[in-house]
């Protein structure tokens, strides 16, 4: 499967000098850093040091660019007064979030060694004691799922420094200078945002974002409630006709509060604009694809749809407003359909099991046997279990008994996401799914008992059923 890329300096290099070059950037694409189909970073801006501006492909279809061209300086963390080797793990791993100005929810910037001597947010102990405490926090880690843990060397790099004192050190990392007047921008082409799909004039994409409960053209004013979970509610916005589904991006607004969002598809009738605070149990919905930050969209393949014949939606945002008053946010999703079907029809079907009745350390397994006897083709995956989840496995035995795995990540409740984990799957092979908890677990629909799913994304839709009573596209061995 495809292991989400990791942020790397290179990364930040690249996207550090897409901001400085003159181009129509209209914002720069966060580097993947967690969930779902990595989107290639563009970065046709200057190139270090060298100030020549392109200015081309990213943003929405840009007319004739304007840019002027960057100064071509960078310094990157000339501000910093870390030691190289913490700056590194600091920015590759932590920067996403807390950065100079903390996003996603996190509390504090870790950009300075005196960020580490401070209080942490309710004030039971240093900064820096928290890192290290966090760092090897299963049940909480940071950085949080679905961002791999710290390996045993970046956890040492930090903790040894903290435990010294966390003193100032030198780095002296690529600080390139340049001059250079980069020329105007060439007209932007299909940018990071804009995918091709969202281009076809078959295609029509409809934005579910969070909204005052009066006006959906109004932001959710967030309270400061920590780890909010809040609900909006949407009647298919299509109407009634069969559509499918052929991409997805994420409209992030407010980064300062917003933590992460899923996106179900209801079974049953919802009203269309009610909101609600919600607890992240959603007995009769299946998820659609969840968003955390790095996340970015995911177009389907040309000649694939999914299904979202669901009697509506609901977007369920996790808040994290750290500030002392209500902030305003408008973030969601892009859903883009057609009506012109495409010839295959991908659905979201349920690999795991129902038959959970574990002590502490225990594992959930469920075999997935497909009756189906042609090929099927799997897009993604987006694991689901409540609060004590804390790893999901689907590995497929083929026919042959030969062994691949399909998903292997992490799992936290407060960020699920979707992972592109692209496999065939062939009559006689069969998936088996392992869901690992943080403590004894049984099954039920409350956020306090325990789920293990994996909701498949696959073609044809209903290819990977095993005849279960409890749903259509069911494959948890009941
Ligand atoms: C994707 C965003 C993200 C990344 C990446 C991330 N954090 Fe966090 N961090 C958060 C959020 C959100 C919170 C607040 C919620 C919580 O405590 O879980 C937080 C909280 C913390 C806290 C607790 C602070 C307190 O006042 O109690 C520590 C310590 C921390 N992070 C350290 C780190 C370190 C060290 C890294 C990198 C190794 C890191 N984080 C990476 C988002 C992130």
């Amino acid at each position: 499967m495809k292991r989400p890329a990791a942020l790397n300096l290179t990364l930040l290099l690249a996207r550090i000098a897409l901001v400085t070059a003159g181009c129509s950037a209209s914002s720069a694409p966060e580097p993947s850093l967690g969930p779902s189909t990595p989107t290639p970073i563009p970065s046709t801006g200057g190139s270090r040091g060298t100030g020549t501006g392109t200015g081309s492909g990213t943003g929405t279809v840009a007319g004739p660019g304007t840019g002027t061209g960057g100064a071509g300086s960078i310094s990157t963390v000339a501000a910093s007064d870390l030691p190289c080797d913490v700056a590194s793990v600091l920015q590759s791993r932590c920067g996403d979030c807390h950065g100079t100005t903390p996003k996603f929810g996190a509390p504090m910037s870790l950009t300075v060694a005196a960020d580490f001597g401070k209080r942490t947010k309710d004030a039971s102990t240093t900064v820096g004691q928290a890192v290290i405490a966090r760092i090897n926090d299963d049940a909480h880690p940071m950085p949080q799922a679905p961002a791999a843990r710290l390996t045993s060397s970046e956890r040492a790099t930090l903790t040894t420094w903290i435990n010294a004192g966390a003193k100032p050190g030198t780095c002296a990392v690529a600080t390139g200078s340049g001059s250079g007047a980069g020329s105007g921008g060439t007209s932007g082409t299909t940018g990071s945002t804009d995918t091709v799909a969202m281009l076809d004039p078959d295609v029509t994409c409809y934005d579910l974002t969070a909204h005052d409960p009066a006006s959906k053209k109004s932001p959710y004013h967030v309270p400061t409630t920590p780890d909010l979970y809040h609900c909006f509610s949407f009647a298919p916005p299509w109407g009634a006709d069969k559509v499918h589904m052929v991409d997805w991006k994420p409209l992030i607004d407010n980064d300062k509060v917003i933590h992460h969002w899923i996106l179900y598809n209801d079974a049953g009738t919802v009203t269309d604009g009610a909101d609600v605070d919600c607890s992240g149990a959603h007995p009769s919905a299946q998820m659609v694809t969840g968003w955390a930050p790095g996340g970015q969209g995911s177009a389907l393949p040309k000649n694939v749809g999914q299904d979202v014949s669901g009697k509506g939606f609901t977007l369920e945002i996790h808040y994290n407003n750290t500030s002392t008053t209500a902030q305003p946010d408008a973030s969601g999703v892009k859903v883009c359909v057609t009506k012109k079907l495409r010839p295959n029809e991908a659905g979201i079907h349920w690999l795991g099991t129902e038959g959970i009745a574990l002590p502490a350390g225990g594992k959930a397994t469920g075999v997935c046997k497909p009756t189906t006897q042609v090929p099927v083709t799997i897009i993604s995956s987006t694991p689901h279990m409540h609060l004590l989840g804390r790893h999901l496995t689907t590995s497929i035995t083929r026919a042959n008994g030969k062994a691949d795995m399909l998903i292997d990540e992490p799992f936290d409740f407060a960020s699920q996401v979707s992972y592109t984990t692209p496999q065939v799957i062939n009559p006689g092979d069969t998936l088996t799914t392992t869901c690992e908890y943080g403590g004894a677990a049984f099954y039920g629909q409350g956020t306090k008992q325990e789920m293990c799913y994996n909701f498949v994304l696959a073609y044809p839709n209903g290819g990977l059923a095993s005849g279960s009573f409890l749903r259509k596209n069911g494959c948890t061995g009941l």
